[in-house]
């Protein structure tokens, strides 16, 4: 069978893609491996899909190119897809740091995508599985030639919306870094991001007390700095401080050098190193003060670990300058070394992909092979927590739309 484009994955890219090439009029076929729709969105922000942000830049994205977003950001916004709710009275609502949620269900936005492809012409094979693809030197018309288990289809165009690899088991593959490294398009090596951080056994053992333990504190990697809840785990450290760091601890992969801790400012906002000097006249405790500021438990247990038996057990006053100065620098950076992630299966997103500098930034068309694009996070393009994810998806595949 022939189509003007073929869109592999049917995803928050795919979809939007389709939706916008079917409505130029374009023939589209979607293929996708999965038995369900969308299940990335249904399964998002618990449920509701945390679908953009009001506020998005280029700023809120990591990429070994990070201007590279820019252009598709700019062109189809956040604005432009509340509209799309606007329109079909998806009622929503705006949670901390701007992030916006359906009020209902995920599956609102899932109907709404699906619907657009439907106006638009598009036609489904799903579920259906990919075994190959071929690019015919021969045929400028059609030179696209898509093998799968329900038979072979051609295409003038082929656009790749496979994702990244984060929860395998809901589908995500390496099919999309496999089919660039067949056209010898870079890739640059998938990491996991928006990932819990794993905490090697001589250091977890002390903080193991201290599991379910949930701060409100400052994650900070090199130039980057979350202020949202950290939370202590049987297995190391997560909450959204945690995650929004990962990405940047992980960016570390990329470079040669030896790798860095990250730093917990337990008390943001505050000097603690005047605050501790105010207490030295009193009788109190170090873990009795630090919890006025942080919770009991995880008080004492860091008291211990940082300031060792002394810091527990005499009063501040009694304290050297030495020892609370080390306790203040430690307070508000807290350095500690993660051990690894805790991998894809906990990961929300993947870091890394399809090299952008093999992409055009205006069209997501792979430039050196003609008709060929890439869009959403199979991209070397990584949003921050907080609907970035989803918008960067809306945004390079209304792009691709226009001209796949
Ligand atoms: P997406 O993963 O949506 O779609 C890819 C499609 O390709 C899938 O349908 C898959 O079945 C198909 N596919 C893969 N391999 C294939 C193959 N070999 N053959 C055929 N089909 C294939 N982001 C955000 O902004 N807000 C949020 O609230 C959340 N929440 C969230 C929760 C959880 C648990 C996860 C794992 C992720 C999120 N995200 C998120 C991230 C967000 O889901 C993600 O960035 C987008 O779905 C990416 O959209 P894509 O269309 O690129 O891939």
């Amino acid at each position: 069978m022939q189509f003007d484009v073929i869109i592999i994955g049917a995803g928050a890219a795919g979809m939007m893609c389709a939706a916008q090439a079917g409505a130029r009029g374009r023939r589209v076929l979607l293929v996708d491996h999965a038995e369900k729709l969308g299940e990335r969105i249904r399964i998002s922000g618990g449920g509701r899909c945390n679908f953009t942000n009001r506020s998005v830049s280029a700023d809120n994205y990591l990429s070994q190119n990070p201007h590279f977003c820019r252009s598709a950001l700019a062109r189809f916004t956040q604005h432009d897809f509340i509209a799309m709710l606007d329109k079909r009275r998806i009622a929503y609502h705006e949670r901390e740091h701007g992030q916006l949620f359906c009020n209902d269900s995920a599956e609102e936005i899932i109907a709404m995508l699906r619907d657009a492809c439907v106006d638009a012409g598009v036609r489904w094979a799903m579920p259906c599985a990919v075994q190959g693809v071929e690019r015919l030197a021969n045929d400028a018309a059609l030179p696209w030639r898509v093998l799968t288990d329900q038979g072979a289809f051609r295409s003038q165009s082929l656009v790749v919306a496979t994702g990244g690899l984060a929860i395998p088991k809901i589908g995500a593959s390496p099919f999309g870094y496999q089919l660039a490294e067949q056209f010898a398009i870079p890739v640059v090596p998938p990491r996991p991001a928006l990932v819990p951080l794993a905490l090697a056994p001589e250091l977890l053992e002390p903080l193991k007390p201290m599991a379910g333990a949930t701060l409100d504190a400052s994650a900070s990697f090199a130039t980057a700095a979350f202020r949202e809840n950290v939370l202590i785990t049987h297995r190391g450290l997560s909450g959204p401080a945690i995650l929004q760091i990962s990405s940047y601890w992980q960016m570390q992969e990329y470079g040669s050098g030896k790798k860095r801790p990250l730093e917990i400012d337990l008390l943001p906002g505050i000097d603690a190193g005047d605050w501790l000097e105010g207490q030295r006249q009193g009788r109190v405790h170090l873990p009795n003060l630090l919890a006025e500021r942080l919770p009991r438990r995880f008080a004492h247990e860091w008291c211990a670990l940082v300031g060792g038996d002394k810091a527990v057990n005499r009063p501040i006053g009694e304290l050297g300058r030495r020892d609370l100065e080390h306790i203040a620098s430690q307070l508000n950076a807290w350095s500690l070394m993660p051990a690894g992630t805790l991998g894809f299966a906990k990961a929300e997103v993947t870091l890394g992909g399809v090299s952008t500098a093999a992409l055009s930034s205006k069209t997501m068309a792979a430039r050196e092979v003609p008709g060929l694009y890439f869009i959403g996070e199979v991209v070397d393009v990584t949003g921050w927590l907080g609907g970035y994810n989803f918008q960067w998806a809306w945004s390079s595949g209304w792009v691709a739309g226009q001209f796949a």
